[in-house]
């Protein structure tokens, strides 16, 4: 088969040459934009009187049909044209006749390559945007039937301080809001169009940028041709914002794993996202989180296999930068499958409230409420933290809590405890006199809801 840019060979590859080479297996996916691109493509040649309108209107022609074939699945796309750009290219020649050769007019594919990738990103990122709202709402709705509940809060995964648990599910909530809001700011780098950049230094046909640009909704024009079909720091911001979004994921179903374990038992996830042992059969396997957990690798190493494959390479364009589909494709549909996944078993799942408050009135993370106590009475804090942790011991070797322990063993302790010291312990006024801005105070907890809501109804 003669390939399109044919003329100054003389001898054709072979298909295994060929196959190697191809990027049609993958870059079909971008179809959709493709033919978006060329379509304003033509309509600027016209504009710019580049071409006639009748070849204009015939060009269009061709490839709105080509858009219904695609949308039938009629196209037989072939390795022999290598890629989305010479396959449509190929067909649009079939369909309308060589005039269809005119549509290549004054670009090249690496201009148009760009331009396909700008677009399918720009899509790719708005419902990646709305997936991770739909989470959010899920960790609100969650968070808002459980002010009052309480759990253990962790450092180092010992006992720490009590919590309200429906602030620890809102921490995740702020992480949340913050990759929405590094993919929000990323569309003004992604909304600029490579359009009309050719194969890196421009064009000698008087074409108008802007006018295409803005055809395709783009802000604006990359001010610099060989900027334009070089760089591929768009598709690394996406991979970046989507391996930080992902990290956050893969922290949430730690604690999702750990704490629907026999050990913790602080939840349980639903049946639909749990699955069981082929040989065990009293099994239920947190597997969705888990699996989450594991895709969070394979983002990041299309990360850093996109940073390698540019790293060292000269201007312009160059061939390994074909390398930059699969991962990015492959980073769209893990980064929206755990978002759904995870809206879903957050929603579901079930908190064992029983098992968490039987935890927070089970150890000593009651203990720095102790030590404010005595600084509030003005003993310095450092010397208060060795009185509390005496009495910590004093409790660890009779076998007992904080709560538990005589008045006299506070009293030997320090003259300043008196009896009202036995609620200031009780978990549930240990996490509510926690009340500064941004703490697991009830009262602060439930501002944190309404700031919560109020976002998402903005957005
Ligand atoms: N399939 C190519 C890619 O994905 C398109 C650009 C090809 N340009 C070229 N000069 N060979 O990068």
């Amino acid at each position: 088969m003669t390939k399109l840019w044919g003329g100054r060979f003389t001898k054709t590859a072979e298909e295994w040459v060929d196959a190697f080479g191809a990027s049609i297996g993958f870059d079909q996916k971008l179809v959709d934009e493709d033919i978006e691109g060329s379509l304003a493509h033509v309509t600027m040649l016209g504009k710019c009187k580049i071409l006639p309108d009748d070849e204009v209107d015939l060009i269009k022609g061709g490839l709105l049909t080509l858009r219904e074939k695609a949308k039938a699945g009629q196209l037989e796309f072939s390795v022999q044209n290598e890629d989305i750009h010479l396959n449509l290219e190929k067909f649009l020649i079939d369909e309308i006749g060589p005039v269809g050769g005119k549509l290549h007019t004054g670009r090249s594919r690496n201009d148009q390559v760009a331009t396909d990738m700008h677009l399918y990103l720009r899509n790719q990122t708005k419902e990646i945007m709305t997936a991770v709202k739909k989470l959010q709402e899920a960790l609100v709705k969650q968070a808002s039937e459980h002010v009052e509940t309480m759990i253990p809060g962790y450092t180092h995964l010992q006992r720490a301080q009590p919590v309200s648990f429906a602030h620890h599910l809102l921490a995740y909530f702020w992480m949340l809001e913050r990759d929405y809001g590094r993919l929000e700011d990323s569309q003004k780098r992604l909304n600029i169009s490579p359009l009309g950049a050719g194969a890196l230094a421009g064009t000698t046909f008087p074409i108008d940028r802007h006018y295409s640009a803005e055809l395709l909704g783009f802000e604006g024009i990359y001010e610099n041709s060989i900027d334009a079909v070089s760089d591929r720091d768009f598709i690394i911001e996406f991979l970046a914002s989507s391996s930080t979004l992902m990290m956050h994921l893969s922290r949430l179903c730690e604690e999702l794993i750990l704490w629907s374990s026999q050990e913790f038992q602080f939840i349980e996830i639903d049946d639909a996202f749990a699955t069981g042992s082929s040989i065990m059969p009293q099994k239920k396997n947190p597997d969705m989180a888990e699996l989450i957990r594991g895709k969070t690798g394979r983002v990041y190493g299309n990360l850093f296999s996109l940073l390698t494959t540019l790293k060292g390479l000269p201007l312009a364009y160059n061939k390994d930068m074909q390398e930059d589909k699969e991962g990015m494709f492959d980073t769209v549909e893990t980064v929206k499958g755990s978002l759904l996944i995870f809206a879903g078993m957050i929603e579901t799942m079930s908190v064992r409230h029983e098992t968490m408050e039987k935890a927070v009135n089970q150890d000593f993370s009651n203990a720095t409420e102790l030590a404010d106590y005595l600084a509030t009475k003005g003993m310095p804090f450092r010397q208060a933290h060795e009185v509390v942790g005496k009495l910590v011991l004093v409790a660890i070797q009779k076998g007992v809590f904080l709560l538990d322990l005589p008045f006299t063993d506070y009293v030997e302790a320090s003259q300043l405890f008196e009896e009202d010291i036995f609620d200031v312990l009780q978990p549930k006024n240990v996490v509510a006199r926690r009340n500064s801005a941004g703490g697991t105070g009830f009262e602060q907890v439930k501002i944190a809801l309404l700031k919560a809501e109020e976002l998402l109804n903005k957005a």
